[in-house]
């Protein structure tokens, strides 16, 4: 028997999903290809086209994991642009590290440890942003947004993909259905975590649950102070694309 599972509150959360994601970092990219049942490069490539950032800008990836977004971004800013990723977990930072080292664009990337919620940068410093799977996992969306609206220059745009709760009724029934019988096998079969006080796929499974549905999101974005903010769904719903920008140039 499995011991009943408890969310850690937004107090302990910071710290849960740290630990978390220092636990998984080395099978984090293969797992998540096999999970998106191989729609992860098309995800990525719909994210792309609606970044669009300009050669020689300067990017900012929130919660940049192993970089994968962040690499996505160097190819669009080319040589002359810079990426810098910030991330919560010194063990997704490693990963990423030595992907980036190992690739065309060691010179344009920078991973370094930071905080979603507490920016290390001075306003207005980079051109645009981006933050792929992560929005779930901040202990407060409201201080995450308003804190890459302040680091953005005017005219920067900031883009986010994230899972997302599907509107239709069917879909949200099957979706959860997979979501949640499947990912919390991870925990039991794999990783051997049934009883532990951090399991990360039945985290994960769990993390959709008090998210704001797609709408609410853009609302969000709007009180941050992003004007022209929309969203793009994928995959029936399941996945989500926000986007917003710092009014101004
Ligand atoms: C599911 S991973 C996504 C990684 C990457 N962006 C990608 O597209 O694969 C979520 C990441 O968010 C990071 N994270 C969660 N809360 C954070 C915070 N407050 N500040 C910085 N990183 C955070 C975690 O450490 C983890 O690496």
């Amino acid at each position: 028997m499995t011991t009943p599972y408890t969310p850690p509150s937004p107090d302990e959360k910071e710290a849960y999903v740290r630990e978390l994601f220092d636990r998984i970092a080395r099978d984090y990219d293969a797992v998540n290809r096999v999970m998106s049942a191989g729609q992860w490069e098309r995800w990525h490539r719909t994210f792309v086209e609606l970044t669009a950032f300009r050669p020689g800008a300067c990017v900012l990836d929130v919660a940049c994991g192993t970089g994968d977004l962040s690499l996505l971004a160097a190819a669009q800013v080319g040589r002359d642009g810079r990426v810098i990723g910030i991330d919560l977990s010194e063990g997704m930072l490693e990963v990423g590290r030595a992907r980036v080292a190992a690739g065309p664009y060691r010179d344009t990337v920078t991973l370094q440890q930071g905080n979603a919620m507490a920016l290390a940068f001075e306003d207005a410093s980079f051109d645009g942003a981006t933050m792929g799977w992560a929005m779930r996992n901040v202990a407060s969306i409201p201080k995450t947004l308003s804190e890459i609206f302040r680091v953005l220059k005017p005219g920067g745009r900031f883009v986010c993909l994230e899972a997302s709760r599907p509107e239709s009724r069917i879909v949200r029934q099957g979706f959860f259905l997979y979501w949640k019988t499947l990912l919390p096998l991870i925990d039991r079969v794999f990783l051997k975590t049934g009883e532990a006080k951090v399991r990360p796929y039945t985290y994960l499974s769990r993390s959709l649950d008090h998210y704001p549905t797609a709408r609410e999101l853009v609302r969000m974005f709007g009180e941050a102070g992003f004007a022209v903010t929309g969203y793009e769904t994928l995959m029936m719903g399941t996945v989500a694309i926000h986007h917003g920008q710092k009014r101004g140039a």
